[in-house]
């Protein structure tokens, strides 16, 4: 496996109890890159989400994250090793503000509140707007500026890899459009994000790698510069037709 692969999903099987979800599902992400993850509703984005975060149990394949296979091992442990993930809908915490929001994100760092100051900082740099309104209740804030604070929260744990599922959910198509402005910059922080979007124009302009599902299996996986819109309209489409 090359030196910049992070997360390599290889013929991942998963689902809820007996039910059968995720069947067939293959994807890698690499340092300083973006993998986006496509498919319609319930072709089973989360479901993979949660088996790669250890949320689901894994009954095929493997996930292999920083050269090691970490199939079966606890979410608390992913953590740990710099896995991060943003809920899809994830709501941040109304009544506390920005600050508070980001200091609880790296409370799993056990840093004390002076040791989290500059990666607040840090956090600030990345989303101007979180700065300026550090001191107001997050309920202030617009439904984008609350995704930002959401990825910020958790950014607080210094991942490696950083997780999003749908963080354009229920946004204007303008902010979608500066929320994944946003993510594209992380990128260039040298983390690897895998991102689960619907809005496929938005989320494949800002990728570096494409892949897309389709009841439980890989059927599209290539260089975001080489897919065209007719592969994934193919890929969406396709199996339907
Ligand atoms: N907790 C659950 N228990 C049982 N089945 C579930 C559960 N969560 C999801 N499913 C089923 O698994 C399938 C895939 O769901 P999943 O949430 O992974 O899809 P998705 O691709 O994330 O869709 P969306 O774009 O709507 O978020 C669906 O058929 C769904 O009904
Ligand atoms: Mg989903």
């Amino acid at each position: 496996m090359s030196e910049d692969v992070l997360l390599e999903v290889r013929g991942l099987q998963t689902g809820y109890g007996d039910l059968k979800v995720v069947r067939d599902v293959s994807l890698t992400v690499r340092r300083g890159e973006i993998t986006v993850l496509l498919g319609r509703n319930g072709a089973g984005k989360t479901t993979t989400l949660r088996a790669i975060t250890g949320l689901n149990r894994t009954t095929g394949g493997d996930v292999v994250y920083r050269g090691a296979a970490l199939t079966d091992a606890p979410p608390h442990r992913r953590v740990a090793e710099g896995m991060s993930y943003v809920q899809e809908g994830k709501r941040v915490f109304h009544e506390l503000t920005i600050e508070q929001n980001l200091l609880l994100g790296g409370y799993s760092t056990k840093k004390s509140k002076r040791a989290l100051a500059d990666p607040v900082q840090e956090i600030y740099e990345l989303f101007p707007i979180l700065g300026e309104k550090r001191a107001l209740p997050a309920a202030s804030m617009s439904g984008g500026q609350q995704q930002m604070l959401a990825i910020g929260q958790a950014l607080m744990a210094k991942p490696q890899l950083l997780i999003l599922d749908e963080p354009s959910q229920g946004l204007a198509p303008v902010i979608v459009k500066e929320v994944m402005e946003r993510v594209h910059a992380l990128r260039d922080t040298g983390i690897g994000i895998l991102l689960v979007e619907q809005a496929v124009q938005d989320s494949v302009a800002i990728a570096d790698q494409v892949t897309v599902i389709e009841m439980g299996r890989t059927v599209l996986s290539g260089l975001a510069s080489t897919i065209t819109v007719d592969d994934l309209q193919a890929a969406y489409f396709g199996s339907a037709a």
